[in-house]
């Protein structure tokens, strides 16, 4: 018996990356569920691999229409909605403030953050209807620390995770919860992506990731998918009943410090900044 026996998940950026990791897991759980992004062959090949319990809908989530006929179409399908995630992202663009390219923070709001906003509010209305449900929207540690993404992307990921809060306190009393989770690094095709990297080496070569991003966090490796996918299924599980407006930090530690080595080194450094140099040296 899996721990989503019998429930209903929209993923949304759910055929790449961390949203593909969520969707196999939940499926492994019991879960039904409609996996969602505007990259039909990716959706359609992933469903296929998922067997009957997953289904594909073409969707871009900076679209009311498109989010909206997306939930429609996962209750039409089956009846309900009790979890939907809201994962859809795009990396920003990197560089400096006065030099910031308009056209593309629109775009990266347009995904990250209204994205999120509009597939928590068809969610809401379907899961207010039966009065329970399960929103996860996936922040970032850009959205809580400054210098680990673009402002487009670290803006956007801040307001998607107090935006998250926010419909927490109006949801909850009507048996909705809604949570966002903050990765740390995680190696997905989003880096190959931003870095604009021809489509045959996106989702390849990630061992060089790997490397760069273990020196990122406490806990030395990369965050894989699948670190995300188990918090996922806590937040949309019922065992997670209580848990209300948290962002659920999955980073290795990245957030809650300076890793040891990192101290150690700085500690070093103060300390021969102070010392005297011995006689003679
Ligand atoms: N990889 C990391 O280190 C990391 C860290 C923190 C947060 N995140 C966030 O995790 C989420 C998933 O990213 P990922 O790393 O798996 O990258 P990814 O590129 O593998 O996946 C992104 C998904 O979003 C979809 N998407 C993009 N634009 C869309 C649109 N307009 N409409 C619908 N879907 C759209 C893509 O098709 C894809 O399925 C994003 O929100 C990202 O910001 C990633």
């Amino acid at each position: 018996m899996g721990v989503l026996d019998g429930k209903v998940a929209v993923v949304a950026g759910g055929t790449s990356g961390i949203g593909a990791g969520i969707a196999e897991r939940f499926v492994e759980a019991g879960a039904s569920v409609v996996l969602a992004s505007p990259v039909v062959e990716e959706g359609e090949a992933l469903a296929a691999r998922l067997g009957d319990k997953a289904r594909f809908h073409r969707t871009d989530v900076t679209e009311e229409a498109e989010v909206s006929a997306l939930v429609a179409a996962a209750v039409a399908a089956y009846g309900r909605l009790d979890c939907m995630v809201n994962n859809a992202g795009i990396a920003g663009r990197f560089g400096g403030i006065a030099g910031l390219d308009l056209a593309q923070y629109e775009r990266t709001l347009a995904v990250v953050l209204k994205g999120v906003v509009l597939g928590t509010k068809h969610a809401a209305a379907a899961m207010l209807r039966q009065g329970s449900g399960s929103i996860i929207n996936t922040g970032s540690v850009a959205g809580s620390r400054a210098g680990y993404g673009p402002y487009d992307y670290s803006a956007a990921k801040a307001a998607v995770i107090h935006f998250t809060r926010c419909v927490a306190m109006e949801l909850g009393e009507k048996g909705v919860r809604a949570n966002s989770i903050s990765p740390g690094g995680i190696v997905t095709p989003i880096f190959a992506k931003a870095l604009q990297l021809p489509p045959e080496q996106v989702g390849q070569s990630f061992a060089p990731l790997e490397a760069a991003l273990a020196r990122w966090h406490p806990i030395p490796r990369a965050g894989r998918p699948d670190d995300i996918a188990g918090a996922a299924l806590f937040l949309a599980s019922d065992a997670a009943s209580f848990v209300n407006g948290h962002d659920l930090v999955v980073d290795g530690g990245l957030v809650a410090g300076r890793s040891w080595p990192q101290q150690r080194a700085a500690t070093e450094e103060l300390v021969r900044a102070l010392r005297p140099p011995p006689p003679g040296a």
